[in-house]
């Protein structure tokens, strides 16, 4: 991307967003880029995790390849060897000479009934050429084929497609419509074949089995076509998941072209780790309308929401499959069912509400109880209340009844973060204090107490940033790109508009610091001393109530020395 020099950074238009003034920018000294637009902002590695959507140990061997370096081997950190790199290599350019013949042969007058198949399951030309599908004619003409082109048994075996019965060798697709797998740098790692006939006897799908270059656990269908999109689009606003290749191909012609799938198997980290590294937050699940679907729903989902994924799963009506339900009923009625997609817990509830008679008053008690674990499982106290009163809607027990139920603390105090989350458009002035005293002690300002206490700094975030900036204060270290890596990315922007702060006439002051520093006190302060009383009224322990009591005498104390100072 062009960036041009202003000032100490470079800028560009930001390649996570669209715009077309740059507002993207580029620290050459301090070694990292900061978006003002959008906030995306980090380092070289997490520049490249975010671009080409790979894992650190990706990032740094397509950085450490463009610089020239090795990277050095570490204790039990497997590296291919020459070997297994100059195999992997072989099984690449094999797979995509197979997947290119394989769809070749679905031009010849032999693929005539694999032909009328796609046909009558409404898979036109384009649809054919844009997922790369292909036809295996027979046992032999494949293996014939790759022999040709100088691959031997053994390799292609290696490459899952040759097995070995007691004729000979054969292509373990035969007769079977290819459905190319296709990792995100392109390169076509799996074959799915689907069978012709309509109710077979053996398995509808044969699958490549594990090789070299194919992991099914860590293998989604379509991210190629989904890398693609991000590469147009900049950002991927949502990704549906299905469950099958044929969902995935009747999403994407009816429009919905993030749609990719798990290929039939329960999620894994692996997986929702890499829908999380395409930079969006949201997935839809889309699953089959039956039983099975949504049990295998439960099973994944909490994977996906352990990423951080922000997940809701589409209802889909009984027998019906994202293919079916476009084909049969347009794309107008899958958006609608997307749009009326459930939160996780939501759907949680819902799936047990359907296992229970709710009219029974045992099984009402019953549903409560599962009910208000779904509940208790949530981290968000203002989310707990929420699915609380629709147990309560759903059951008519009490709200008391259900919150002892779960044996959830009463709604504890909203802790400052949590505040500053709600109010992101506005930032409140205490996150503006915040910023401002991490800033200055960044940039090492003349007027800070490096002497004084930072414990005001609670949180996490805070907490890390100041100790690494006091720390490289004393080393006298200038760069502060690996702090990016000892964050959450989720703080990623909040760091870049600290490293970034503007620094003017008006807020460049002794007075203005020591005042950011007597508001994060306070608040601190205040913040304990509301705790606090709400722990008095609430609990019935005489020793705690006792203890809490004086505390608040303490924090009243520190509050009136605190006025005091400040005013001095
Ligand atoms: P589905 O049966 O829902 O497949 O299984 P589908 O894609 O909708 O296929 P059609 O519409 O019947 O042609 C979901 C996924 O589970 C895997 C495949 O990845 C499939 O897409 N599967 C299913 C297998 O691997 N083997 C099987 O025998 C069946
Ligand atoms: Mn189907």
């Amino acid at each position: 991307m062009p960036l041009e020099k202003r000032g100490a950074s470079y800028w560009g238009c930001c390649p996570f967003h669209h715009e077309k003034t740059p507002s993207f920018s580029v620290h050459n000294e301090k070694q990292f880029y900061h978006c003002f637009g959008c906030r995306e902002s980090g380092n070289a590695f997490t520049f490249i995790k975010k671009i080409e959507n790979v894992e650190f140990g990706d990032a740094l061997k397509i950085l450490a390849k463009r610089a020239g370096l090795e990277i050095p081997q570490r204790d039990g950190f497997k590296k291919d060897d020459a070997d297994t790199l100059k195999r992997k290599e072989r099984l690449y350019a094999l797979m995509r000479e197979a997947a290119r013949h394989y769809h070749e042969n679905l031009s010849k007058p032999e693929a005539a009934a694999a032909k009328a198949y796609l046909s009558q399951r409404g898979i036109s030309g384009s649809l054919i050429t844009k997922f790369g599908l292909g036809y295996s004619l027979n046992g032999s003409e494949m293996l014939t084929h790759l022999g040709s082109k100088g691959y031997t048994d053994a390799e292609m075996k290696d490459a899952g497609i040759l097995a070995v019965s007691e004729n000979g060798t054969y292509d373990v697709f035969y007769d079977r419509l290819i459905v190319p797998i296709i990792n995100q740098f392109g390169e076509v790692v799996a074959f799915g074949g689907r069978t012709l006939i309509k109710n077979p006897d053996f398995a509808k799908y044969r699958n490549s089995s594990q090789t070299l270059i194919f992991d099914k656990s860590k293998t989604l269908y379509a991210v190629n076509l989904l890398q693609k999109q991000k590469q147009k689009q900049r950002a991927v606003p949502y990704i549906i998941l299905c469950e099958g290749y044929m969902d995935v191909i009747a999403l994407h012609a009816y429009g919905f072209d993030t749609a990719v799938a798990s290929m039939g198997t329960s999620l894994t980290y692996a997986q929702a780790k890499q829908l999380k590294n395409f930079g969006t937050n949201r997935v839809y699940i889309s699953y089959d309308g039956d039983t099975a679907g949504q049990r295998a729903a439960l099973r994944g989902l909490d994977i996906l929401d352990e990423t951080g994924l922000n997940v809701r799963v589409i209802i889909m009506p009984d027998g019906i499959d994202p293919d079916d339900a476009v084909r049969k009923h347009g794309a107008a009625y899958y958006q609608k069912l997307l749009d009326q997609a459930l939160p996780l817990p939501a759907f949680k509830i819902e799936t047990l509400k359907k296992q229970y008679d709710l009219t029974d008053s045992q099984q009402k008690a019953q549903f409560a109880v599962e009910a208000a674990k779904v509940a208790k499982a949530l981290t968000n106290p203002v989310e707990q209340e929420d699915y609380l009163k629709l147990i309560q809607t759903l059951t008519g027990y009490s709200l008391e009844t259900l919150y002892r139920q779960t044996e959830i603390a009463p709604p504890p105090l909203r802790t400052e973060t949590q505040a500053e989350e709600k109010s992101a458009e506005a930032p409140s002035k205490i996150s503006a204090a915040k910023q401002f005293v991490l800033a200055a002690v960044a940039a090492n300002k003349p007027y800070v107490d490096y002497s004084a206490s930072f414990d005001f700094l609670t949180d996490e975030f805070s907490r890390t940033a100041i100790t690494y900036f006091l720390t490289n204060r004393k080393e006298k270290q200038e760069s502060t790109a690996s702090l990016y890596e000892m964050i959450d990315e989720t703080f990623w922007p909040s760091l870049g508009e600290i490293q970034h702060y503007p620094f003017t006439k008006g807020n460049d002051t002794q007075k203005y610091y020591t005042d950011c520093v007597y508001e994060l006190k306070r608040t601190a302060l205040q913040a304990e001393h509301e705790y606090l009383t709400r722990l008095a009224e609430k609990t019935s322990v005489p020793s705690e109530k006792l203890a809490a009591l004086q505390k608040i005498q303490e924090i009243n104390l520190k509050i009136q020395q605190l006025k005091h100072g400040g005013e001095e």
